[in-house]
């Protein structure tokens, strides 16, 4: 286990550590989430690295990360507990086979058969209730709570319970508190708004896409072995795709990936051709590519390379 970053500085060195690039923003809001013990609301475009922050934390600060992938209908017995109903009912069956709790079987020997089907060994810990217990051995984990806003109202207004006092109450059990909270990271993409009051327990940051400089580095990180060249004008591309009206922006992820494609093709710079072909690596809808593919490209492209000539 490492020890909490104590700048940050600090925090973002943590992150860079983990080939994770982060504007000193988001570095500040991990920073005081971290001190102040708060949960980190993360929103922002698809594929802009929210769900990474919550990985590259559990992996450099050394702690389990828990994960919650939320959806549309996720309830408690997906996300917090289940009884396991079937070995109960194995253990009932074997107790009447042992005679245990035939007809005659007094009356204290059928409560203690109750109390043990509802004991730890039936319980199946789901996320919120790892998260909330992992921290038996001293070190809290990460808990992500991925796209909150796939799930329904009633889902958000019991975690906002947890999140209020980091604990749960299993009816036949009693309550479950964590004896450190987990460090929380919660991400959403949008689709709808999350209440404000989930909001309020938590510091806000909107990750934004990268500037060309950030995003340059991160193409050096996770697409090492990229020609110069080639990344510069990949980066160069993606942002004034950005500043197009199109359905859906390419996110950091389609950068990389695009990156790859394009390593696999061997190619040392951009060409309108290979452009063309392999748009599908940068824009996932067929009237976006529609749009760019041809002249639109080939104009974006002339502008990139008489931007870095000139540059
Ligand atoms: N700032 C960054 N530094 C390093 N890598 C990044 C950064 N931002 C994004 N990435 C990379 O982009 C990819 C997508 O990131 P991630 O899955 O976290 O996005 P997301 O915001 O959670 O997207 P979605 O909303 O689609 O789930 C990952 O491979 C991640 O490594
Ligand atoms: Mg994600």
């Amino acid at each position: 286990m490492t020890k909490l970053p104590k700048s940050i500085d600090d925090t973002a060195a943590l992150l860079s550590r983990a080939d994770y690039v982060a504007e000193r923003s988001l570095a500040t809001a991990l920073f005081l989430a971290l001190k102040l013990e708060r949960p980190l609301f993360l929103e922002g475009e698809a594929g802009v690295g929210k769900t990474e922050i919550a990985k590259v934390l559990a992996s450099t600060l050394g702690r389990k990360l828990v994960r919650l992938q939320c959806y549309e209908g996720l309830d408690i017995s997906s996300a917090v507990y289940e009884w396991n109903y079937p070995r109960q009912m194995i253990e009932i069956r074997l107790a009447e086979a042992s005679g245990k709790i035939s007809e005659a079987a007094s009356q204290a020997a059928r409560k203690k058969l109750g109390n043990d089907i509802f004991s730890e060994q039936f319980l199946i810990e789901r996320p919120l209730l790892q998260a909330l217990r992992a921290s038996a051995d001293g070190a809290a984990p990460v808990l992500l709570i991925d796209e909150l806003d796939r799930t329904d109202e009633p889902f958000e207004a019991y975690l906002l319970e947890v999140l209020s006092d980091y604990q749960v109450s299993i009816p036949e059990l009693g309550t479950i508190k964590a004896e450190k909270p987990p460090i929380v990271i919660i991400t959403s993409n949008r689709t709808r708004e999350i209440h404000d009051a989930v909001k309020r327990r938590c510091l806000y940051h909107w990750v934004d896409y990268p500037d060309a400089a950030r995003e340059l580095d991160i193409l050096r990180r996770k697409a090492p072995g990229a020609a110069e060249r080639l990344s510069t004008e990949i980066v160069a591309f993606v942002q004034r795709l950005r500043k197009m009206d199109l359905f859906k922006l390419p996110g950091v992820a389609e950068t990389i990936d695009w990156t790859k494609a394009l390593m696999a093709l061997d190619q040392l710079a951009l060409d309108p051709d290979t452009v063309n072909d392999t748009l599908g690596a940068l824009l996932k809808y067929q009237d976006d590519i529609g749009r760019i593919r041809g002249s639109e490209a080939e104009r974006l492209l002339s502008e990139v390379k008489a931007e870095i000539a000139a540059a």
